[in-house]
């Protein structure tokens, strides 16, 4: 089953949510449920929500045509783009979601069908993209540590479910298992929405990965007592200096992985690539509200009437990331390389 699709008129998608209790799909067919969707993190994970903007666009555009009927070929346009417009502001921070709103836009004079195209083939290549990252970012931890098997942890949810299929940087641990390179995974709880409790301990189980759970704060002081020879994190946004936004605790992962000596590697397709934002500091990081700290699943656990700062993102700057690993390449910052500087090569597959 895939994260997202586009099954007989209409996006399929896993809710999230409900992991790792239920796996059930979602058809959705209108745009406000499909923003709904992703500001409650039922579709979530940058390429995934890639995939949902392009997809949404198609569904706007064939819903637009449905409801026309003026005939009028520049209004309609027009609307499609307004709604568009809506889609891309769903959430701030991953730059895959606008990516993929304006790319699958890029085919809106030519009409809805020529969008749906262009909305498959980037969740067709999201799925060759996290094949090929897996193979490279695999090659490239064996090289970096000198280790067969190794030892890695990661945060949040970077696999199958934040992707079409497989994932980026969870990926590149499936890779490691499915080559008998993987010793053991280290998988961080990822507050205060558990994406690493609930969605990648059940994509770990599931692929029979051996793995154990940290909680968020052990991960930095168990770096320093050498759990662990590698960390591998996905990314929302990679400014063009190659300062990368990420889940919240990245940066603190990165920071003890330098303390450590150990390799701190990004792995994200090129869509996460940003090179219009300079540098880390012109991310938009967002805030998810008092909510999400105050309980859990409806269970209120702070005393009534207090505020919290909840950024869902943080920012690892480049000087602390041994390497960035993307579909297309390698770039290892502290050789000199820079994301301007190195060509991209082939898919591996
Ligand atoms: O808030 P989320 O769950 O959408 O955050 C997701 C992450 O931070 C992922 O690490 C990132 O999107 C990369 S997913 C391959």
């Amino acid at each position: 089953m895939r994260t997202i699709d586009w099954i007989d008129g209409g996006i399929e998608l896993i809710d999230q949510t409900l992991l790792p209790h239920r796996l059930e799909q979602r058809r959705v067919t209108e745009l406000t449920d499909l923003i709904s969707d992703i500001q409650r993190l039922a579709v979530r994970g940058a390429p995934a929500l890639g995939v949902a903007g392009a997809m949404g666009v198609a569904l706007i555009a064939a819903n637009v045509a449905a409801a026309d009927t003026s005939g009028d070929a520049a209004a309609a346009r027009a609307e499609v783009v307004r709604q568009s417009l809506l889609l891309r502001e769903a959430r701030p921070t991953a730059v895959n979601l606008s990516w993929g709103v304006d790319r699958a836009l890029t085919r809106l004079d030519e009409g809805a069908a020529a969008i749906l195209d262009e909305a498959l083939a980037i969740r067709d290549e999201d799925i060759a993209a996290c094949i090929s990252m897996g193979l490279r970012g695999a090659d490239l931890t064996r090289e970096l540590t000198g280790k067969d098997p190794v030892r890695v942890m990661t945060i949040c949810n970077t696999g199958g479910l934040a992707t079409v299929e497989r994932g980026t940087a969870l990926g590149v641990i499936q890779t490691l298992l499915e080559q008998g390179s993987l010793a053991e995974a280290f998988p961080l709880e990822t507050r205060p929405l558990l994406q690493g409790v609930r969605l990648t301990a059940w994509e770990l189980q599931r692929m029979g990965a051996p793995f154990r759970l940290l909680i968020d704060s052990a991960g930095p002081f168990l770096l320093s007592r050498g759990i662990a020879d590698a960390v591998f994190i996905g990314a929302d946004r990679i400014a063009a200096n190659g300062d990368s936004a990420n889940k919240i605790g990245s940066f603190s992962l990165a920071l003890a992985a330098k303390h450590a000596g150990v390799p701190f590697i990004v792995v994200a397709p090129e869509s996460t690539v940003d090179m219009a934002t300079a540098s880390g500091s012109d991310i938009e990081i967002e805030d998810r509200g008092v909510a999400e700290v105050a309980g859990f699943g409806g269970v209120r656990t702070a005393p009534e009437g207090i505020e919290a700062v909840n950024p869902a993102f943080d920012v690892t700057p480049y000087e602390l990331i041994t390497a960035i690993v993307t579909e297309r390449r390698v770039i290892r910052p502290g050789t000199g390389e820079t994301l301007a500087t190195v060509p991209l090569e082939p898919l591996r597959s």
